[in-house]
């Protein structure tokens, strides 16, 4: 419902969405439309959510739960296929502007049913890095399907069961004020952990040292055939890595495992 508030122009009042956010991918060749797998992010620093807003301290898929409102995950995306994705692809194409790429579709699940929170033209971070581990058609030719036109010719992509946990490893002081330039060791005992890779953000070297750049430092991803399996491999792994300050939440898929 817009009203206009200011004598100087509108002010737009939403709907207040209550509810989990879940990140659904999509890849769209401006006609044709396949969805990826479901993700949630945990956008808050410290356990419980008790910190402030960041750029994403873990993430995992798939999204379990959502079987209980939709009867299985593959349902919860076949809906937001065919009442999301399909008509902002469609409207998009109708407007002369066809989407080709990523469309990410940030959701809130309300006891009244799906709602769009927002829409970005690119792939999320950190969900992007528990997503395409458990991506077994091949990315680059979806990708060059999206880009050609020839998405129709594509099957659905296909997922792993594994499931995926990943853990962000932030600098001392982020998000407010992050300390950089201090280094990082252990990764190798890390990635040695079963089930576990590491993904570099703000990493550098430094003649042979390792450092860290910015505030989100790097990913720590566990898959394995459940969420315990998964976060044990993740915590695992993270709990090897050395870095002065170094801050990571400990509850990422908690609730799942
Ligand atoms: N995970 C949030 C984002 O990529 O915007």
């Amino acid at each position: 419902h817009a009203e206009t508030y200011l004598p100087t122009g509108a002010v737009l009042i939403e709907e207040f969405l209550s509810g989990p956010e879940v990140s659904l991918f999509f890849l769209s060749d401006g006609d044709t439309v396949r969805p990826l797998s479901p993700a949630q992010d945990f956008k808050r620093a410290l356990d419980g959510d008790q910190g402030p807003n960041t750029g994403g301290m873990g993430a995992y898929s798939p999204l379990p739960w959502l079987a209980d409102q939709f009867g299985s995950v593959d349902a919860f995306v076949d809906e937001v296929t065919e009442t999301v994705a399909k008509p902002v692809i469609a409207e998009l194409d109708r407007d002369g502007s066809p989407f080709i790429g990523l469309l990410y579709a940030g959701l809130i699940i309300t006891e009244q049913g799906v709602r769009v929170i927002e829409f970005n033209a690119r792939f999320g971070d950190p969900e992007t890095q528990i997503v395409l581990p458990r991506l077994q058609t091949s990315l680059a030719e979806l990708l060059m399907a999206a880009a050609t036109g020839t998405l129709e010719d594509q099957p659905r992509p296909v997922f792993s069961d594994d499931v995926a946990v990943t853990v962000v490893l932030a600098s001392e002081g982020y998000p407010a004020s992050a300390v950089t330039g201090r280094e990082i060791t252990g990764l190798d005992e890390a990635a040695a952990v079963e089930g576990v890779h590491i993904t570099h953000a703000a990493t550098a070297l430094e003649g042979d040292t390792l450092i860290a750049t910015g505030g989100r430092v790097l990913n720590v991803v566990g898959t394995g055939s459940t969420f315990a399996i998964a976060r044990s491999r993740a915590y695992e792994a993270i709990a090897k890595i050395g870095l002065e300050g170094g801050q990571f939440r400990t509850d990422i898929a908690a609730q799942v495992a």
